[in-house]
């Protein structure tokens, strides 16, 4: 399906991407020998103190270290990058499936950076079986009445699914693919329908949360979420939207998901527009602060590059360009390269209010990650 956009670059963008990328290995790779098979999340003064296979073994990031060690593996070939990976995989992720309650939607996102990345590297059974395992649960998290898989574990949550998901839907297509039973990806493609209907609104934004009676399927509310306020715009989950939505049409050449990745990212790419390519928390807050979210902005440049090898030959500049903007500005106002200190991307914030703001999350640098390797062809696609 499409053109590889690495065979897409210009000459100056190509060169852009080999620089970028130079500097990013050598900071994953001081990272790599200082963290080991800790699990980072937030940076505080150049310092990934906190270890989350400690303090919060299941929380929904947990895969992204994992993920950029083996986005490193497979570029460079380094297998010093693999030891730390498999260990998360076996102590810490073996100990969240183990404990089952912390186990919600975003079993995705940790999984498919971590055993699933491992499984299609190396081979190893045991990875293929965690991400079965895994699939299993979030199947199992579909309500066929509402059609839709539940996102959080909390009492009163059950009718709540978020635009999230989108991005931990592909472990079902995966599953499918695997073992070649049509359910897994036939609940996504419901839940993923369920999501274009009521998430993605008529302007190409996004509702963040979408709430359902759980007993009749009835929507009934889409409330803030991570945003500003209800009916504003969470740019991570237009940025969520776009690469989900390109990702579902990928798996299931389903027109009408591609239809609602290119209205969410000509939206966003409206928004950013106004703020240079770094994204503001939500599209729709005050006009102060100025709060800024560069994840949304590492995100949303990932998917522009999905769409810019999805779509024909004659769109394809737009989502290129844009993705290359994004990030050049990402690079240029919010990244430090200094490999004696962690965290790469630094303007993140997990969300509008009482949020950490404009601090080092290790998420950003995941993304920012795949998308200059996707750049230069040198990606593992793990989605
Ligand atoms: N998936 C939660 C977030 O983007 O913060």
């Amino acid at each position: 399906m499409g053109a590889s956009v690495s065979d897409q670059l210009t000459a100056e963008d190509a060169q852009w991407a080999a620089v970028t990328a130079a500097k990013l290995e050598a900071k994953f790779a001081a990272e790599r020998d200082r963290v080991g098979s800790r699990i980072p999340y937030i940076a505080v003064d150049g310092r990934y103190e906190e270890d989350m296979a400690v303090t919060f073994p299941g929380w929904w990031t947990n895969g992204f270290w994992p993920g950029i060690l083996w986005q490193m593996f497979h570029a460079t070939g380094d297998p010093s990058y693999m030891t730390p990976a498999r260990t998360i995989e076996e102590t810490t992720l073996d100990g969240v499936i183990a404990a089952y309650e912390k186990l919600d939607h975003d079993v995705g996102f940790l999984w498919l950076l971590s055993a699933v990345a491992d499984w299609r590297l190396t081979r190893n059974e045991a990875s293929r079986v965690r991400g079965l395992h895994v699939a299993t649960v979030l199947a199992g998290r579909f309500n066929p009445i509402g059609r839709f898989i539940r996102a959080w574990n909390e009492p009163g949550r059950e009718g709540w699914a978020i635009v999230d998901s989108m991005m931990n839907i592909p472990l079902l297509f995966w599953a499918t693919d695997e073992t070649g039973d049509p359910r897994f990806a036939e609940v996504a493609r419901l839940h993923a329908d369920t999501m274009l209907a009521n998430v993605v609104r008529a302007d190409g934004s996004c509702n963040h949360i979408v709430c359902f009676d759980p007993a009749t399927g009835e929507f009934e509310k889409a409330p803030a979420g991570q945003g500003y306020e209800a009916g504003s715009s969470w740019s991570r989950g237009q940025a969520w939207g776009i690469f989900g939505f390109a990702r579902a049409y990928r798996h299931t050449g389903d027109e009408r998901y591609l239809d609602a990745a290119k209205r969410v990212a000509h939206y966003f790419c409206s928004q950013v527009a106004l703020t240079g390519g770094i994204a503001l928390v939500d599209f729709r807050q005050p006009a102060e602060p100025k709060v800024f979210d560069a994840i949304a902005s590492c995100v949303a440049a990932d998917g522009l590059i999905e769409l810019a090898e999805l779509v024909p030959e004659a769109e394809r500049a737009f989502y290129r360009q844009w993705a290359m903007l994004i990030l050049r500005a990402v690079a240029d106002r919010a990244c430090d390269f200094d490999p004696a200190r962690d965290g790469v991307v630094q303007l993140c914030s997990d969300k509008y209010h009482d949020g950490r703001i404009h601090v080092p999350i290790i998420y950003a640098d995941y993304f920012l990650l795949e998308a200059v390797l996707r750049l230069q062809g040198r990606a593992v696609d793990l989605w």
